[in-house]
């Protein structure tokens, strides 16, 4: 198997939604980087990044942490995808912000990213997970629409399916 998902979750929401993900993608394996760290992220060739907001706009803290080794990781030759959790209505103006560092980051680093979705059914004023109109991953909101949440995730595992399983290279 090439392709794991890795993530930290304070409060339990990105772990279940990561949970929800591996199992819409055939069970593929789930690491908890407040217990790995960033070992193992490098044997991935394809790899599922989920980062909650906290305290206006940063990263959770187990990210925060692993920040100086996952910056010298290299991506080139990699595909990736990001899910983020947020609260629309309570952060309307750093709605879902942490997605964004991993996202330049990964950028950066010459990974392919996909799973890119629409804003629409959101309601926020800012936020800097928005790239040309779109979300740079899958966002959830379990505080106000957790009742769209398995939906979004079928959705989007459906979207990046092909690229995290089946890819070729
Ligand atoms: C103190 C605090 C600060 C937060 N800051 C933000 C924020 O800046 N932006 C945002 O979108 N959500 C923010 N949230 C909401 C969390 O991202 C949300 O609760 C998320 O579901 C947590 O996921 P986790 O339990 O997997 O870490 C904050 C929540 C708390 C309690």
């Amino acid at each position: 198997m090439t392709c794991a998902i890795f993530y930290a979750s304070k409060s339990g929401h990105a772990k279940e939604v990561a949970n929800k993900i591996s199992f819409a993608l055939d069970e593929i394996r789930v690491f908890d980087i407040s217990l790995t760290g960033s070992e193992y992220i490098s044997d991935y060739k394809h790899i599922i990044f989920g980062v909650s907001t906290w305290d206006h706009g940063q990263m959770q803290k187990d990210w925060q942490k692993i920040w100086d080794d996952f910056k010298y990781i290299n991506f080139k030759g990699k595909t990736v995808a990001i899910f983020g959790l947020g609260d629309q209505k309570k952060y309307p103006d750093e709605f879902a912000d942490a997605m964004r560092y991993v996202y330049d980051d990964l950028s950066k680093s010459g990974a392919n990213i996909v799973g890119f979705t629409s804003t629409q059914g959101y309601e926020f004023n800012q936020s800097k997970a928005v790239i040309d109109d779109k979300f740079v991953g899958l966002v959830i909101d379990e505080h106000n629409q957790a009742e769209l949440t398995n939906q979004r995730i079928k959705n989007w595992t459906e979207q990046i399916r092909a690229d995290m399983l089946h890819a070729t290279s």
